[in-house]
């Protein structure tokens, strides 16, 4: 049997339906990836591209770590699959008591699973079924936030808060309900991490309590940091706050961290670096540096102690992956913490905090930006829309920054930034200079 190369150019693009993706339009003039060293991709042109947005913020580490590449195919060797239901494999219980460690207390216990949408998805299942444990069975309701993303499956589109995403699929989840969310530009514009104003929008789910009742409400989630949606930074005091109104109401708050978790904020995770800990903490993406699908949902020991409690000795949760805690996964996912730990990747975003500030900033003087939003190693630039083009400009000056070497997303006319944590003060620069260049070009 031959191994196909995969790195030839296809024949046929048509049996492929691709995700987020205009099909027609990437299908007539496509672009292929076709490997990734450190900081770069290489595409089937053979151009080299710096990734300014690591994968899909998931290659926190860089591209083609040889100690996960190595602990993977060693797996391999050893136990290719097991699955966990009421069995086990030993590394799955090593590596969540490992994991735990890194993160605040009282996370001290991780639900398995392989993708963000699939992290959501149980965290809310979790948050509604602790209720009814508690005996409170009338909290069953999801409060989520305008511009939120939580991935794809039906409980994270529910509670999700971008039009786009929901308006395709009927009535979604029932019980559902938003909060405002905290993108200011007229008050915040250009601020410089947090933005000042906007702590007061958290009462909005005092609001929503005094709608519904707060016996009828279980859990609210939100991004610490909203990406999808445009990258919305948390006003200062304003997760403290929401925090403060859940506990008095007693809803769980859940952090969805798919996108903040593992360095991307200069901490292990934006709970740590805000100084607000949720009841349960939504993480994939970074957990394995993308080598391997995979997700984990943290849980207080409240929560935990609560299941573990259960007059009934049965299945505390019925609810679970074939492919939770996955034998290679969890392999990945240890050499990655081996590199995190190692190369104290948790706060380099910390360390090069005010040089990345400092360059995303100088942007302003471009022309045609009109808010730049940046904290850690995430950054957005928005741009003024063309009149009736939409998207355009935004287009247009990603794909300059990509003959010029560097790929970033844009959303619409918002450049959204999120590096390899392993990036240098030069290549920093070397980001802003050249889409300051491609802004001047695009005009
Ligand atoms: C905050 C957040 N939650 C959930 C998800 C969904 O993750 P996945 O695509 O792995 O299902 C994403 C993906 O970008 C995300 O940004």
């Amino acid at each position: 049997m031959t191994i196909l190369d995969h790195n030839l150019i296809p024949e046929s693009l048509d049996s492929y339906w691709m995700p987020f993706t205009p099909n027609r339009q990437f299908k007539e003039k496509p672009r292929f990836i076709v490997k990734a060293r450190g900081m770069y991709y290489f595409d089937s042109n053979d151009h080299k591209v710096m990734d300014a947005s690591a994968g899909l913020w998931c290659v926190n580490a860089g591209h083609y770590r040889t100690h996960i590449n190595e602990a993977i195919r060693q797996q391999l060797e050893e136990l290719d699959f097991a699955h966990s239901f009421n069995s086990g494999h030993p590394l799955a219980f090593q590596y969540a008591e490992r994991l735990v460690q890194h993160f605040p207390a009282p996370l001290r216990h991780v639900f398995f699973t392989n993708s963000g949408s699939e992290s959501v998805d149980t965290a809310l299942k979790i948050a509604i079924a602790y209720h009814k444990v508690c005996g409170k069975g009338s909290k069953h309701r999801l409060i989520g936030r305008e511009k939120g993303y939580h991935g794809m499956g039906f409980g994270g589109v529910s509670v999700g808060g971008l039009v786009k995403n929901r308006s395709s699929f009927g009535p979604l989840l029932p019980g559902v309900d938003h909060i405002r969310h905290t993108l200011d530009t007229k008050q915040n514009a250009f601020s410089r991490g947090l933005p000042a104003h906007g702590a007061e929008l958290a009462d909005d789910l005092q609001r929503l309590v005094d709608l519904h009742g707060a016996d009828t409400i279980a859990a609210v989630i939100v991004e610490p940091v909203a990406g999808a949606g445009g990258v919305v930074m948390p006003p200062e005091g304003y997760l403290q706050r929401l925090r403060e109104i859940c506990t008095k109401n007693d809803i769980l708050l859940i952090f969805d961290e798919v996108i903040t978790g593992f360095g991307r904020l200069g901490a292990s995770c934006a709970a740590e670096r805000f100084g607000v800990t949720p009841d349960i903490m939504t993480t994939a993406k970074g957990i394995t540096n993308a080598t391997i699908p995979m997700g984990a949902v943290f849980v207080s020991d409240t929560i935990f102690d609560a299941f573990m409690a259960m007059p009934d000795p049965g299945v505390e949760l019925n609810h679970g992956y074939t492919y939770s805690g996955h034998p290679l996964a969890c392999a990945a996912a240890m050499a990655t913490l081996d590199i995190y730990e190692s190369e104290d990747l948790f706060t380099r975003a910390r360390d090069l905090n005010d040089h990345w500030m400092d360059s995303a900033l100088k942007l302003q003087q471009a022309p045609n930006v009109t808010d730049i939003r940046c904290l850690g190693f995430i950054g957005a630039i928005d741009l003024a829309a063309r009149d009736g083009a939409p998207a355009a400009r935004g287009m247009d000056v990603a794909r300059r920054c990509y003959e010029n070497g560097v790929w970033m997303r844009n959303i619409g006319d918002t450049l959204v930034l999120s590096p390899p944590l392993i990036i240098t003060r030069e290549e920093i620069t070397q980001i802003f200079d050249t889409i300051n260049e491609a802004i001047r070009a695009c005009e």
